[in-house]
């Protein structure tokens, strides 16, 4: 198993076509659909984290998103990480785990302070991998995060308040 980092501007076709149907496996939209989410709502400097198994399948998928945010008054370049998705007949077998440590060591590694948000029932899930809860009341965002969650992690000064500027991820 092994991770590959790609830089949106630099995607080729190919790519392109494994991402949305990775994702496709999780939020089933079509193929069409998937391609027109990515040409919308992902930039040029965006990163794409690709995880292979031996047989140079992608078997497990997510995306950082650059963002500006204003923690406690202090302006940050922050990532939005998105698109967590395991492939459907690999789910259930450790890889989540594995795509979280990966993108766990690209965070400690590079300093980066990585915003997600989910589910409810997705927050056992990502807490197992060291994300930690924001308030919502804390947070601004341009977006709706009714019944949405947000996590952190990545940043050690406690949260007073939190605006994300931009789209969601
Ligand atoms: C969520 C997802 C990435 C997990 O990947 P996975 O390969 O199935 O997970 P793993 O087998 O590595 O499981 C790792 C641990 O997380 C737990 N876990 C897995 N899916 C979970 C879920 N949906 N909710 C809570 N815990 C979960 C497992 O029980 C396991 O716990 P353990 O180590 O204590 O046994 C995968 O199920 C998926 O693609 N889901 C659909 C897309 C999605 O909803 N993504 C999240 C967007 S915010």
């Amino acid at each position: 198993m092994h991770i590959e980092t790609v830089i949106h501007k630099n995607l080729e076709a190919r790519l392109i076509d494994e991402i949305c149907i990775i994702k496709d496996d999780s939020w089933q939209h079509g193929m069409a659909n998937q391609k027109k989410w990515l040409d919308e709502n992902v930039a040029a400097e965006d990163i794409h984290l690709l995880i292979r198994n031996n047989k140079n399948n992608l078997i497990g998928y997510a995306n950082f998103a650059h963002r500006n945010a204003v923690i406690n008054q202090g302006k940050y370049q922050v990532f939005g990480l998105g698109n967590v998705c395991v492939a459907a007949e690999f789910k259930g077998k450790g890889i989540g785990a594995e795509l979280m440590s990966s993108i766990n060591n690209e965070i400690n590694s590079k300093g980066y302070i990585v915003i997600l948000h989910c589910k409810e029932d997705l927050e056992s899930f990502y807490s197992k991998f060291g994300w930690e809860i924001i308030d919502r009341s804390l947070i601004v965002t341009e977006y709706n995060l009714d019944n949405i969650w947000t996590m952190i992690q990545g940043l050690n000064t406690r949260i007073d308040s939190l605006t994300i500027q931009g789209i969601a991820f």
